[in-house]
């Protein structure tokens, strides 16, 4: 039996699970979704949302890409961000990174990757903004981990910089953004406890949409 054919045996059997311990579990989920969280992670076929983060079906909104990207331009990203804060009035936004990510280690190496190199250039453009802080770290190792933070802390302030963001959040307090970084090698979420009222007024001296005036 490949993969492939297995995940629909197995979906018959998640079918059967959920029934057996609530029999209008899926009548439920027809009548709509109602996340509390936004998550933005890395399409890595190891970093599974919903699965590290025990939430049921319709109690989080993802978005997955390569590298977990928030580019300014990406239209897909800021797509989801409007439906989620606008309509779906999520309370939190994550962007999810994580150890090992080979979209950052990609980005840290001299290769010609065709469609990728813009996309993995907002990576770069991470490493540019603190390059004074990644040079002075030798180990190649923690470098790389470091450099997945960051990237994680400058996604949320892209996601800060967005009208619906600071427009929801001026009025309702709403929605708080987090960075987390998933360890693949211990399985374990890593809160980057980034200050999301500090980071906002930071960048509002910049960034400022007049959102609360
Ligand atoms: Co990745």
């Amino acid at each position: 039996m490949s993969l492939y054919e297995d995940v629909f045996k197995n979906n018959a059997k998640w079918v059967e699970e959920k029934k057996a311990s609530d029999a209008d579990f899926f009548e439920h989920l027809s009548k709509g979704q109602n996340p509390d969280i936004l998550y933005i992670g890395c399409s890595d076929s190891r970093v599974t949302a919903e699965d590290m983060t025990g939430v049921e079906p319709g109690q989080m909104f993802v978005h997955r890409n390569v590298a977990n990207l928030v580019p300014n331009n990406d239209s897909s990203s800021a797509s989801v961000i409007e439906y989620a804060v606008a309509h779906l009035k999520v309370k939190h936004v994550v962007v999810c990174g994580h150890y090992f990510c080979g979209g950052v280690k990609a980005a840290m190496e001299a290769a010609d990757l065709g469609i990728l190199n813009p996309w993995l250039r907002n990576i770069r453009d991470v490493y540019r903004i603190h390059r004074d802080e990644l040079n002075a770290i030798s180990d190649e190792g923690e470098k790389y981990n470091r450099l997945v933070e960051l990237n994680v802390e400058e996604q949320c302030v892209n996601v800060i910089k967005t009208a619906v963001v600071q427009n929801a959040y001026t009025s309702t307090g709403y929605p708080l953004v987090h960075g987390w970084v998933f360890d693949v090698q211990s399985g374990k979420l890593i809160d980057l406890n980034i200050n999301f009222e500090e980071k906002l007024k930071d960048i509002q001296e910049i960034y400022d949409l007049g959102t609360g005036k």
